[in-house]
Parts: C-alpha cells; sequence; structure tokens
C-alpha cells in the first residue's frame, strides 16, 4: 500500500497537468452532431450538453422531416430527438459521414430513434441498422419506445455511411446521429468493432455526457436498492491501467454493499451464446481509508476466478478488461478477500458485443471522385450510400468491378441525359480504372478537357449531344485514330475527322481512281478459295507483335530488295492465291506475313492499292495492321503483322486440328464484330468491308481474332450517303441477297455476312456445304424443334445452351434478308458480350474438369 501511496503522490501532478490540458481544449473537433428533421439549414448549440448540432440535410438527400407527439414530449428528453426524417421511399437510404480526421481512427457512432408516435400509428417500425455494406443492429423498440445504438469502429475508409434498410416491418427513420472521434489509445488492441450493451454509472441518479465526458460517451445511471452509493468529492483522475479515459464525474460515484458478507453481482443475458462480450469495468477507491482498513476483493465471472484480490487505488481509475463468450448467460462476482475489512466497490461499467465487420467499401479515391462529380453536377438521379457496394445497390449509372474484395472500382459511368451543364469535372480525372463514360445529351461546355485521353482503360467515350468547344484535343483523337478509344461525337467540321484522319477516307471522297471492283462472283470465288489457305502455318515461332508500333513509325514504304532480305529471298510460302503469293518473313524480332503481288494480276493491283491505304488509316486491335508495302514498278508486295494461327475456317472446318472451345468461338466472333463496329461507326465516312467471311478472320498466337483482306473494302463516297452503288462483290454464301439484287451497299451487307460467320461458329458448318446454304440447314432444323443439334457436334455437348440459344437468335437476325430488320454492328458487338458474360457465368457455376482447374463446387464425397 506504501509503494501505491508514493507512486501516488507524484502521479498527482502530472494529472492535473494533463486535466487542465484536457479542459482547454473542450472543442468538438472531430464531431458531427447531426438533429434528423430539423429544417434544412438551421443549428443550433444544445443548451444541456453544449453540443453544436446541424440539421441532416446536408448527409442525406431523402426522406421526410417529422416531429414526435408533444404527449411523447417532457423536458427530459434531448431536444434532438424531438424531431425525426423517416424513409417511406426506397428500401435503403444512407447518411453519409466524412470526418475531418479520415480513415485510420477510432470513432464512436450513434444513432438515435424516439418514435413518439410521430406517424399516429401507435406502432413502432423495426429496420435494420447498416455501417456501409455491415450489418450493425435491427432497430427494435420492443425494450423502450427510445433506442441508442453505438458502436465504437476503426475506419479503414474515409467515408462512412450509415445506412437504414427497410426490412418490411414498417418504415424506419432516425432522430439523430453522432460521430465522435475517439483517442488512439481508447478501446485499443480490438481488431473487432465494438457495439454497446451498456454503459452505466453506478452510485448516481444523474447520467453523465459531454462535456464532463470529453468523447460525449453517455454514462447512464442505473440505480439499484440493494446497492449502498459512495460518493466523493474529490477528483478521480485516470491511472496508468487504464486509457478509456472515463471522466472523473463518473468515477467519483460508486456502488458498495453494506453487509460484509455479501457480495456484488452484476449479470447478464446473452442475445445468444456465440456473441462474444467486452467487458470493461472502472474501479477507483473513494471513500478515505482508515490506518487499520483494507478493501481487497476477488472478481469471478461465472464462477471462475477473473481477476483479484483487487485493491482499488485511492482517486485514480483502474481498467479491468476481458472478453467473454460461450454462455447464453454471465454473472461477474464481487467477493471481498478474508483480509479485507471492507465490502467491495464498484464505479462504473460497459458491456460491448463484438462485431465483426467487413468494411468492404469503394475504393476512396474513387468514392471522392464520384462524390465530387455528384456535387459539381447534382444529377438527377438517387445517388446515396457507397456508390458501388453493396453491389445490389450500385448507384444508378455506375458499374463497378469487385475484383478487389476490399474496395470496389468505378469502371463505368454513365451520365447520358442528366441534364448536366457547365464543363466536363476535372474529378473524373481520378476515376482511375474507368472503361466507359457516357455523358452523351447533356448541356456540357467548354473543352473537352486532355486529361480523358490519359485515362489508361477508357475505352468508350460519348460526348455526342453537347455544346464543346472544338477543337478536341489532339490526344483524344490520336488514342482514337489507334482505336483504343471508341470516341462518339457529332461530326465537328469535315476537316476535324474522329477517326480516319487522312488518306483513303478522304481520298475515298475525292480520288476516283479506287472504283469500284466489278467481276462476277464466279473469279472472286476462286480468289477467295485460294485467300482462304493463306498462312498456313509451316512453323509456329515465338512472336513478339508488341514491337511492330516502333516498326509502324519509320516510313512504312520498303524496297523490293529489303523485301526479299525480309523474306529470307522469298523463301518461305505460306499461302497462295490467284492474285499472288503470301510468303513467312521477319523484320528484326519481328514475324511478318509479306504478301506479293503476281505482276499478271490488274485486278489484284486495285485490291492492292485499296488496302494499303485503308490499312494505313484504320488500326484497331482487331483489325490486322500494316507493316509496310512495297511498290516499285512491277513488284508490288504488302507486309503485314504474322498471324500465328492461321485463319478461323482452318480450325473450323478442318477436323484434324484442335477444336476451338465453346467459350473461344464467342470471344473470336465479339473480336471480329468489333472491328466491323469499329469500321461502320467508329471511322468518318463509314467502311464497309464487303467480304466478310471465316478465311478472313486471322487468328493470333493467342487465338485473338483479327479481320483481314481489306481489298474490297469501300469507305462511302458522300457524307449523309447512306450507301453506294458498286459492282457485286463478295463471296457466295456469305453475299448479301438484297444487295445482290439491288446493287445498294450498306453497312448492313456486312452485317448479313458477319451473321453467317456467326452460324458457321455456331454450327461448325460452312456457309455452303453438300449444295445447301447453311442457313436453310439452321432453319429446317429449328423447324424440327432440336436446337441443340444445331450446335457443332465437335464440342461434345461443351457449351451453354443459354448462351447458344442468345448466339443462334442473334446470327437468324444478322441474316435477316430485309437490310433494316438486321442489327447494326454496335448491338451485335452487345448482344455478344452479354452472351460471353453469360457463359462466364455459366463456366463459373459449374465444376470444370475438362482442363485440371480448381473447382469452386465443395466436393461432396
Ligand atoms: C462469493 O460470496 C458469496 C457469499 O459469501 C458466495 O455465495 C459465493 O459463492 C462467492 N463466490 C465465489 C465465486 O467465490
Ligand atoms: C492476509 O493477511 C495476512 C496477515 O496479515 C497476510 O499474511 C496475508 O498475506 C494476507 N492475505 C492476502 C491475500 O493479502
Ligand atoms: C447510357 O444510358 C443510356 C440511357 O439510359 C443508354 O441509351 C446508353 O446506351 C448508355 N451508355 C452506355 C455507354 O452504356
Ligand atoms: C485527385 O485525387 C487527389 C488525391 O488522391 C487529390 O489531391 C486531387 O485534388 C484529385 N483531383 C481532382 C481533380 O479532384
Ligand atoms: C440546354 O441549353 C439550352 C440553351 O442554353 C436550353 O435552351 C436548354 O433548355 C438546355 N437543356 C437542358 C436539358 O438543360
Amino acid at each position: 500500500m506504501t509503494i501505491f501511496r508514493s507512486f501516488y503522490s507524484c502521479l498527482i501532478l502530472q494529472v492535473a497537468l494533463t486535466l487542465a490540458m484536457v479542459y482547454a481544449q473542450d472543442d468538438q473537433s472531430g464531431f458531427i452532431s447531426i438533429d434528423c428533421g430539423m429544417t434544412p439549414g438551421l443549428n443550433y448549440t444544445d443548451k444541456r450538453t453544449g453540443l453544436n448540432y446541424v440539421s441532416d440535410a446536408g448527409f442525406i438527400d431523402s426522406g421526410v422531416s417529422q416531429k414526435i407527439l408533444p404527449a411523447y414530449n417532457s423536458a427530459e428528453l434531448d431536444l434532438q430527438l424531438t424531431t425525426l426524417t423517416s424513409f417511406s421511399q426506397g428500401t435503403r437510404n444512407c447518411y453519409t459521414l466524412r470526418p475531418e480526421q479520415g480513415k485510420g481512427n477510432r470513432y464512436m457512432i450513434r444513432a438515435r430513434f424516439t418514435y413518439g408516435n410521430y406517424d399516429l400509428k401507435g406502432q413502432p417500425p423495426r429496420f435494420d441498422l447498416y455501417l456501409g455494406s455491415d450489418h450493425w443492429d435491427t432497430v427494435d423498440f420492443s425494450m423502450s419506445l427510445a433506442m441508442d445504438y453505438e458502436i465504437i469502429h476503426l475506419t479503414s475508409s474515409d467515408y462512412i455511411y450509415v445506412c437504414l434498410v427497410n426490412i418490411g416491418l414498417g418504415i424506419p427513420f432516425i432522430s439523430a446521429l453522432e460521430l465522435r472521434l475517439l483517442d488512439s489509445t481508447m478501446y485499443a488492441g480490438q481488431l473487432q468493432s465494438l457495439a454497446l450493451s451498456v454503459r452505466t454509472n453506478l452510485g448516481t441518479s444523474e447520467t453523465v455526457r459531454f462535456e464532463d465526458d470529453k468523447y460525449d460517451r453517455i454514462w447512464y445511471a442505473l440505480d439499484s436498492s440493494k446497492t449502498t452509493n459512495l460518493v466523493t468529492s474529490g477528483t478521480v483522475s485516470s491511472g496508468p491501467s487504464t486509457k478509456e479515459k472515463v471522466p472523473s464525474r463518473v468515477m467519483s460515484t460508486a456502488i458498495t454493499i453494506d453487509n460484509l458478507t455479501d457480495y456484488l453481482y452484476y449479470s447478464w443475458e446473452a442475445t445468444d451464446a456465440n456473441t462474444t462480450y467486452y467487458m470493461y469495468i472502472y474501479l477507483a477507491e473513494i471513500e478515505i481509508l482508515k490506518r487499520n482498513e483494507t478493501r481487497q476483493f476477488n472478481i469471478y465471472l461465472n464462477g471462475d476466478h477473473w481477476e483479484g484480490p483487487v485493491s482499488p487505488l485511492d482517486h485514480m481509475t483502474s481498467t479491468l478488461y476481458s472478453s467473454f463468450f460461450n454462455s447464453s448467460s454471465y454473472t461477474l462476482a464481487m467477493n471481498k478477500t478474508k483480509n479485507s475489512t471492507l465490502p467491495p466497490i464498484l464505479n462504473a461499467i460497459e458491456l460491448y458485443t463484438a462485431r465483426q465487420l467487413l468494411q468492404w467499401q469503394t475504393d476512396d479515391k474513387d468514392a471522392a471522385a464520384i462524390w465530387s462529380i455528384r456535387s459539381t453536377y447534382r444529377p438527377k438521379k438517387s445517388w446515396q450510400g457507397d456508390p458501388c457496394v453493396p453491389q445490389a445497390s450500385t448507384w444508378v449509372g455506375l458499374n463497378c468491378s469487385y475484383n478487389d474484395r476490399m474496395n470496389a472500382r468505378i469502371i463505368s459511368l454513365n451520365l447520358s441525359s442528366s441534364g448536366l451543364d457547365g464543363e466536363i469535372a476535372a474529378n473524373l480525372a481520378n476515376l482511375t480504372m474507368i472503361q466507359s463514360l457516357d455523358l452523351s445529351y447533356n448541356n456540357l461546355t467548354g473543352v473537352v478537357p486532355k486529361f480523358l485521353a490519359s485515362l489508361d482503360f477508357l475505352r468508350i467515350l460519348n460526348l455526342t449531344g453537347n455544346n464543346f468547344t472544338k477543337p478536341l484535343p489532339a490526344e483524344l483523337l490520336a488514342k482514337s485514330n489507334e482505336g483504343l478509344l471508341l470516341l462518339s461525337i457529332e461530326e465537328i467540321s469535315n476537316q476535324e475527322k474522329v477517326s480516319c484522319p487522312t488518306g483513303s477516307c478522304k481520298k475515298s471522297k475525292s480520288n476516283k481512281v479506287v472504283i469500284p471492283v466489278i467481276a462476277t462472283a464466279t473469279i472472286i470465288f476462286v480468289i477467295l478459295t485460294a485467300l482462304s489457305i493463306l498462312w498456313i502455318i509451316k512453323r509456329r515461332k515465338k512472336v513478339m507483335n508488341a514491337d511492330l508500333d516502333s516498326i509502324e513509325t519509320r516510313n512504312r514504304r520498303f524496297t523490293f530488295s529489303e523485301v526479299r532480305s525480309i523474306t529470307n529471298s522469298f523463301n518461305t510460302v505460306i499461302g497462295n492465291g490467284g492474285f499472288g503469293t503470301v510468303f513467312h518473313g521477319s523484320i528484326g524480332d519481328n514475324q511478318v506475313a509479306v504478301k506479293m503481288l503476281s505482276e499478271s494480276s490488274a485486278q489484284g493491283y486495285r485490291e492492292f492499292q485499296a488496302e494499303v491505304h485503308l490499312l494505313m488509316n484504320i488500326h484497331h486491335r482487331n483489325i490486322t495492321s500494316l507493316v509496310g508495302y512495297c511498290d516499285e514498278g512491277s513488284r508490288k508486295g504488302i507486309i503485314y503483322e504474322y498471324m500465328a494461327n492461321g485463319n478461323l475456317g482452318m480450325h473450323l472446318f478442318d477436323r484434324t486440328s484442335e477444336i476451338l472451345s465453346w467459350r473461344m468461338r464467342l470471344q473470336i466472333g465479339l473480336d471480329a464484330a468489333q472491328a466491323l463496329e469499329y469500321m461502320h461507326h467508329g471511322c468518318r465516312p463509314p467502311i464497309v468491308h464487303r467480304d466478310v467471311k471465316c478465311s478472313n478472320i486471322l487468328l493470333n498466337e493467342n487465338f485473338q481474332a483479327k479481320l483481314a483482306d481489306f481489298g474490297l473494302s469501300r469507305a462511302f463516297a458522300t457524307e449523309g450517303a447512306t450507301h453506294v452503288s458498286t459492282g457485286i462483290a463478295g463471296t457466295p454464301g456469305y453475299l448479301d441477297p438484297e444487295y445482290s439484287t439491288t446493287n445498294r451497299l450498306t453497312e448492313k451487307s456486312d452485317v448479313y455476312s458477319f451473321g453467317v460467320v456467326l452460324l458457321e461458329l455456331i454450327t461448325g458448318r460452312m456457309a455452303i456445304s453438300e449444295q445447301t446454304f447453311i442457313l436453310n440447314w439452321v432453319n429446317s432444323i429449328v423447324r424440327e424443334g432440336s436446337v441443340e443439334n444445331i450446335i457443332d457436334t465437335a464440342l461434345q455437348g461443351e457449351f451453354d445452351i443459354d448462351t447458344a440459344g442468345m448466339m443462334l437468335t442473334l446470327a437468324r437476325a444478322c441474316v435477316n434478308s430485309v437490310s433494316t430488320q438486321r442489327p447494326t454492328m454496335n448491338n451485335v458487338v452487345i448482344d455478344l458480350k452479354n452472351c460471353l458474360e453469360a457463359e462466364e457465368d455459366f463456366h463459373n457455376a459449374i465444376p470444370d474438369n475438362i482442363d485440371g482447374s480448381i473447382s469452386l463446387v465443395p466436393d461432396l464425397r
């Protein structure tokens, strides 16, 4: 005891200093005090506590202000509990709190609910309370018509969302919402969040709160007739063993018992045995003990010794805390030891239940960006709570990726027709994972900012229907020209092309040299059959396509002797056609394919010109890229990137090659469709390929498909024209019947041919086989009603019947004999993406033993 006393005397000075500081900074920084239902814009200082309350209007958009009935009001009731906000609209309504001190801090959050029969129903509701996506508690008034829910929570995000969720048992409401920053040492060491069950101030009838408690914990009085109250007029300081900073006002009262043979106990029932409780008990000696007096006791929980013997320090707080679980009821008992002349003493108790919160939220930077976009534009959308989480409540117009289990990322934002005005918000630059941004049909003005071009993942940008200042940033146009971005904006002027900035597209307008190829179907058929055996792989080498870009930047015109050396003197033939021969070649480490025109082929020469012009000007990852060309008198050749896996037809129709899986077929279809989408909708003027077919879809080493052979392609000569008249060209079986009868060429002719390719992908049959056109064959089987029998038997049933059905429907729509009834390539791409997604879902849902990948379904054997 003497040791304690001398220790105490030197501590008291230090404590006195600390207290002085505490009282000097009794400010409310780190506090957010919201009086829900108060008139927007108002604030007041609460007379009882001195706390500054603001209206909830700045923290939520939804809800209706209400007042409790006068009968339930009283002088004792906190002012902020007399009004409330109720939420009859929507199942989930969220307050957004953004404390200045940000994440990584421990906060106490208190939500207060006083029913007061505000709705005259006399029937309080029951609803769920969430912290972000984590269930915090169910608000239930069966014990009392006024409930407080409080949680101590270490945040991992700058945003705290408090959500009220309607569970069909009445309209959620809230009276007050309070956030308090705690000192970092308080309640530390707990990874879990602590939901308050009980916080009591013993030995008094007085409730203690701010400013006595600097952290505004509410210490409710608990009076018991069985115990004796003790009180001291002195100050009780925080001792060395306590970090919880219990106010002196709370510690200066305590309970004890009169009868020395008796003991103090405190008991409670668990809501369920799995609940983990954290109990904090606070002890201080507040009586002046005489020389011959001792107070010493042991503490037991459910009869098991927990602590002791303890002798509380004189006017100094000690904290004892522990977690308890695995029982349906608990009794804390304090028994004096034999030597003790005084009964046990107890000053205050806190009891918490542990909550494991996953704190799964939107990435902070994305959240900050989208919240400020929201405040810039105030879009006419209900945007509240966490932008991405939970997935079912993602903000309208937003799509998120959930690959990272902790942080969801925003990958698309659609603010089309949202009544936006002003300039493009700079905060968009912070949505670094965004892939698709649609700002079309608003009243946006100003210059289109350059930063849009630095969003690495942005693939779709729709700016149509605004009033932007011209010109567009060069960086953005360049990206669009490289095929890295599908940029949509109305034609600004004839000079400022969104795509195809120079060369063929413009030339085709003025340059009448590029005339339509007129050929009989027979001749074309011969040439194209020959083409289809192009690029047959003799060797499979490691291909490095990445460096092709650097080759492209140099002059693409090669001399004949350069071509000779590239092809190692035309050593390896990889294909042959009516117009000439295709050779394997290498430029540095890059493999290439070199198509040399035969000198006698006049028609081939026109195709050569058309193709070089076109490929020099269009760049897309699903279009074979031009490495260069050679045009030396009669020696003409085109150098392309090398496509290691040849053409699609080889894989589909040659039963000796490896079978393309269903998924690969969908992906190849999508790749090819994206190339056509780019030509039809990304290029101005649009380009019609005119010879879409399996043998013109080439596959690289990763089976990524690229559209090839642009010899027949035509750009529309005049803007605004919906079609051009040309001689008929194309391949039998793929040829649009409407085009061949009317001679009118539109993009829809490509859609038709693409539909035939889709049918080939589905069936594994050639466009024309056994004298039968593929569509007639498909229709005959559909009439029999056996869709499964249409699917390529080589797949041996390894496909998802639903996506097969979707794909078949799409293919049949594409080959509609009336061109206006066919979908556009935009729609085709959307449908194929959906197919691919559905396929992935299907694929993920079943165990996949075929490729040995790990099954997600537990083995039940
Ligand atoms: C505490 O004391 C009471 C009364 O003497 C006794 O009934 C009880 O068993 C004691 N508890 C423990 C855990 O020793
Ligand atoms: C009780 O008192 C005796 C005699 O003063 C002492 O020897 C003993 O250690 C004390 N027991 C406890 C638990 O303090
Ligand atoms: C954006 O939404 C509009 C209408 O809600 C829709 O027409 C448009 O296709 C969407 N944009 C994107 C890129 O999905
Ligand atoms: C982007 O985020 C950073 C912090 O991550 C911030 O400093 C910057 O102001 C934000 N930029 C914009 C334009 O909002
Ligand atoms: C866009 O701006 C024009 C002219 O300022 C105005 O007439 C029009 O109503 C605005 N549209 C919207 C949707 O705000």
